[in-house]
């Protein structure tokens, strides 16, 4: 974790600790059948998750074009056993087995899609539903904007990962991130940053719209940017634990990197 006081260190590339990828995964693997061989293959993947068994009981693994985390750079607890997770914008999954697989009760949520987005829907997360045996619930569709009231103060963590870049009105999704965590929970932010005037810190949202050429990329927030809008919504006690693109490349536009923060009791 890089305390927010020391923001100048995101010069630095944290490196990953080993981890064995099938150790965070939910493992109740079987064999996949020629269907669901097939089922996987014709779904496009983002993330490398290891799904079930081949003839040789080898693992199988998504076709991910993201290698697999560790969910420990991301500030995610270490053991979530009686803890419920909302996670917003699930996608695939990823992060939800990984929670699921740290002990927790996980509530999914996604949208069909704003203005394009939703890359391969969320067939990933239905088919990794069904080959790992998990337990977790999929709302869809349900918008981060559209939180229902019951899911107000419900949960101990709310991951909010790769979504806020993507959306027209992002200062809506941590409201309703903070409405949905419990007092005293701890929210988490993973999103797309404006790299170069972090360095400078500077509190900004940049609109780069279409930015890389994804026409669902819009606000890129610099550090301080989304530490001081945090803030607006009650919430404190930020940390920064995982930065990626800065230290190789100085003039790099854009990086990511994770936020961790508290909903006071
Ligand atoms: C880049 S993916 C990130 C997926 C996953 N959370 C991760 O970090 O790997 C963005 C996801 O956010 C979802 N999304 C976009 N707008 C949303 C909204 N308004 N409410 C909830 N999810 C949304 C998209 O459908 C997509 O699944």
């Amino acid at each position: 974790m890089i305390s927010l006081a020391r923001v100048p260190s995101i010069f630095l590339d944290r490196g990953v600790a080993s981890f064995s990828v099938e150790s965070i995964f939910v493992m109740n693997y079987h064999i996949l059948s020629d269907d669901e061989r097939r089922e996987l293959a014709a779904i496009t993947w983002w993330h490398t998750i290891p799904v079930g068994w081949d003839n040789d009981k080898k693992l199988v693994f998504t076709s991910g074009k993201a290698p697999a985390y560790d969910p420990r750079e991301f500030g995610i607890p270490d053991d979530l056993r009686g803890k419920t997770v909302l996670d917003i914008g699930a996608w695939d999954g990823y992060f939800t087995w990984a929670c699921e697989k740290l002990g927790a009760d996980v509530t999914s949520i996604d949208t069909t899609r704003e203005k394009g987005g939703n890359w391969g829907g969320t067939r990933g997360y239905e088919f990794c539903r069904r080959a790992l045996e998990a337990k977790a619930k999929l709302v869809y569709p349900l918008s981060i904007y559209d939180l229902p009231a019951e899911m107000h103060g419900q949960f101990d963590v709310v991951l909010n990962f790769g979504v806020l870049y993507h959306l027209h009105h992002p200062l809506i999704a941590l409201e309703k991130t903070f409405l949905a965590t419990k007092p005293g929970g701890l929210a988490i932010f993973e999103t797309a940053y404006d790299h170069r005037n972090s360095l400078l810190g500077a509190s900004l949202w940049s609109l780069w719209p279409n930015h890389e050429g994804d026409p669902t990329n819009f606000f890129y927030p610099t550090i301080t940017g989304l530490k001081n809008a945090l803030g607006i919504y009650g919430f404190t006690d930020c940390k920064i634990h995982r930065i990626r693109g800065s230290r190789r490349n100085f003039l790099r536009k854009a990086g990511r990197f994770v936020m961790t923060a508290r909903r006071p009791l």
